[in-house]
Order: structure tokens, then sequence, then C-alpha cells
């Protein structure tokens, strides 16, 4: 009989995380739940006692087992894990950040949640705060995760959907490499791994020493969504990549989709900033494949201004693509970027934007233009395996699951070959 008693697992959430944590917490509560009723279950019809006879053995058992470092576990009445710990988080008067774990840590495997790019109101201790920027956040997560070690948590792991400043992960000219500096600060502060989706660069996880970083991927969310869009997968469809940076993400999808691929060039100025979609620092887009009165799925990882999307949708139109629907793992919509997605699902330049939960969001959700994705259950099960020491690779690599679930959708086989075909660097 298997039963796992997760007692030394916590949770922290940030409060720009804080959606997010609860999200996958409930997940959380609900698998040791599940897995509780079964053992229940089992043990009674076992040795011939009542449910409520097996329950407090198991209890017993539980405290036996888990006597030790870390066992004081936040037990609910009805028997079931409380994982969230409570954190006091204070805004001084000059904008320092303080947070002040309100329980014993001492021993505990900790999962501390962020989201760097919350732009709404958060909760702290002291009061709702607003227009909190990226910096904010990531001090919060600083200082969190120093109080975490301090309070003597024994594995820190960063829940970190979206990994700050990954964009600056190479250095041109007399730039700094804060991508990987970022990592290596996780790692002085004593973050042990970190769980994030659809990192923008393998240059980042290359240049950790010590910390482990799980770079997970919403594919599968994606092509269930994908699925549901009546009858999407049996039109003459092609998967587009928006640059040459997210080949090797849109070749997976168009292997996994059995469709075929095309590529678009982009090139940014680097003298200019982009302020919005309108006024990119794109300079330049080509395309090399056929859209022609295709139905196009183009995924990208991150959508900040939404100059890459708007300007790749609007030379895919040019070059008569009939349909576009695109995919998005981390969906910030910066400045203005909803109102010009608005302005071209007007113009027609569009049909769907699918985006995950990764990031924290509001006004796009109402959109008819917008699938919201869910990627809580997955962080849910990873968290559960690495706290188990269990192997995670099967939720990392969406091959299989995306192939039974196309198994019970129609897909119809490959018109072309493949346009074009890059290695895995
Ligand atoms: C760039 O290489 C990234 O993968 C995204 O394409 C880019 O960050 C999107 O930014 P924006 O929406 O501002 O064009």
């Amino acid at each position: 009989m298997k039963y796992f008693n997760p007692a030394n697992l916590a949770i922290i959430a940030c409060p720009g995380g804080e959606v997010f944590a609860d999200e996958v917490n409930s997940h959380l509560r609900h698998k040791y739940r599940h897995s509780r009723e079964q053992t229940v279950s089992e043990f009674s019809k076992r040795y011939n006692i009542s449910d409520e006879q097996a329950l407090l053995q198991i209890d017993l058992i539980n405290k036996m087992v888990t006597r030790g470092p870390g066992s004081q576990s936040g037990t609910c009445k009805n028997g079931e894990q409380r994982f969230k710990v409570p954190v006091k988080f204070t805004v001084f008067a000059n904008k320092e950040i303080k947070a002040e774990i309100l329980e014993s840590i001492r021993g505990k495997d900790v999962y501390i949640f962020q989201d760097v790019e919350n732009r709404y109101p958060v909760n702290f201790s002291s009061g709702v705060v607003s227009d909190l920027s990226i910096n904010d956040h990531l001090m919060t997560t600083f200082v969190t995760v120093d109080a975490a070690r301090q309070a003597g948590a024994e594995r820190i792991t960063l829940v970190i959907p979206n990994y700050p400043y990954a964009r600056q992960h190479k250095a041109k000219g007399r730039e700094g490499l804060t991508a990987s500096r970022i990592g290596k600060i996780f790692e002085s502060l004593g973050v042990n791994h970190i769980i994030t989706l659809d990192i923008h660069s393998r240059d980042i996880i290359n240049a950790l020493d010590k910390m482990r970083l799980e770079n997970l991927h919403a594919s599968y969310q994606i092509i269930q969504a994908l699925s549901k869009l009546n009858g999407i997968l049996n039109d003459d469809f092609v998967v587009v990549s928006p640059d040459t940076g997210a080949v090797d993400r849109n070749k997976f999808y168009a292997s996994a989709l059995k469709k075929p691929l095309a590529l678009l060039y982009k090139e940014r100025d680097y003298s200019k900033i982009s302020k919005d979609a309108s006024q990119t620092n794109i300079s330049q887009v080509r395309l090399l494949g056929n859209v022609k009165d295709k139905t196009v799925f183009m995924a990208d990882d991150i959508l900040g201004t939404g100059g890459t999307l708007i300007k790749g949708m609007k030379l895919l139109k040019e070059n008569g693509a009939r349909k576009i629907i695109c995919a998005i793992s981390l969906p910030l919509f910066s400045g203005d970027a909803i109102s010009h997605f608005d302005e071209a699902y007007a113009e027609g330049l569009f049909y769907r934007i699918i985006g995950t939960n990764a990031v924290y969001q509001e006004e796009v959700l109402n959109r008819e233009w917008y699938l919201n994705v869910s990627i809580s259950k997955l962080f849910a099960h990873v968290i559960s395996r690495l706290h188990q020491n269990q192997s995670v690779s099967s939720l990392l690599d969406n091959a299989q699951i995306i192939n039974k679930l196309l198994s019970q959708t129609v897909v119809p086989e490959p018109q072309n070959e493949l346009p074009f075909v890059q290695n895995e660097t």
C-alpha cells in the first residue's frame, strides 16, 4: 500500500505569485486528498476496520514516520495538509521590502512562488500595493528566499514561470550577462532548484553551477486548446516560426501536429527601443515558406509589446494566410499591447491568441480573441514529484501525451515535406 505523506512540503507565495501559488496549492491538496482516500479505503478493507479507524491508524503511522526535523506540519482538522506558510510582507516608506516567515519551516522542502511580471495591485501585509515593477518583484523574491534560508529551510525551490531578465542572455559590446547573473544571485542566496516555463535561452541554464533548473513546456495545454477550436487541425495548416530563435519550439509543434514548417526571419535595429507594437525596433521581416490559403499556427515564448507577432501576422496576411492562431507561453502584454491586438483583431489580422496563466492577467481574459490555458496542474505534478525525489522527465517531454491527445482528434497526414529543418542546438 503506497501513501506518501507530504508533511515536509511548504509553499510560500510572494505577493506577485499569490494567485498562481493558490492554484498550484489547490491541485496539490486535491492530489494528496485523493491518494489519502484511496489508502484509507485499501487499509480499511485489508484489516476489516472502519474508514475512521483506518484514518486514525494512518495518521499514527505518519506521525511516527515523519517525527524529526520539519515534522511540525500544518495539518488541518480533517487530516489534510496545509502547505501554504503565512508570511508578513512589508513595504516601508522608502520602498524597501521585508519578508518575515510567520511559522517554522525548519527542515522543510520549501517552494517559493513569484510572478515578476504581475502588473496588478498585490496584497502586502501592510495593504494593497500597486505599480510594482519587475525589479520590485525581484527584490521581494530575494528577501523572501533569504528569509527562508535564514529560517532553516532544508531545500528551496523557486517557482518562477517567467524567468526575469531572460532576454539579456547574451552580451554584445559592453553589455552585461544579466540573465545568468540573476541565476547566480539566486544560487548565492541559497536557491537549490528553479522551476520555470519555456525559458528564453538555454544559455541561462548552461551558466548555472550547482542550482538545477527544470524548464517546463505548455505544449500539451496549447495543443489541447488548439484541438478544441472547431476542426481547426483539419484545415490546410502550416506552423510558422516567428523568428529564428523560435525554430526549435515550432519544429516541435510541426512534428507533433504532422504539419509543414515555415519561418519568419526578423531583424531588429538595436539603436532603438521598442515602445509598442506600432513603434517597434523590428526593422525587417521576411518569410521562408508558403502560407497561401493556409491556416497558420505560430508559437513564441514571450509576447512583450506584441511587435514581433503583429509585424509577422501582417506579412503572413500579405502572403495569403487565411487564418492565424498564435500561442504564447509568457503573455506579458507590456504597455498598451492589448489595445494593439484589439485593433489587429478588428482588422482581421488574426483569429485567436492562446496564452498561459504563467503571467497574471485580468484585462485580456475577457477578449473574444484570447484563450487562457492553465499550467497550474503541470506545476503541481512537477512539485509533487520533486518533493518525493522522483523523476520528472515524463513531465518535461510532452510528445507522448500529445500523441495520445491527437490520436483522439482527427489530424490528416501532411501535404508537403518540411520546407525547413534545423538540427537542435
Ligand atoms: C524574442 O526573441 C522573443 O522570443 C520574442 O519574440 C520577443 O521578446 C517578443 O517581444 P515583442 O512582443 O516586444 O516583439
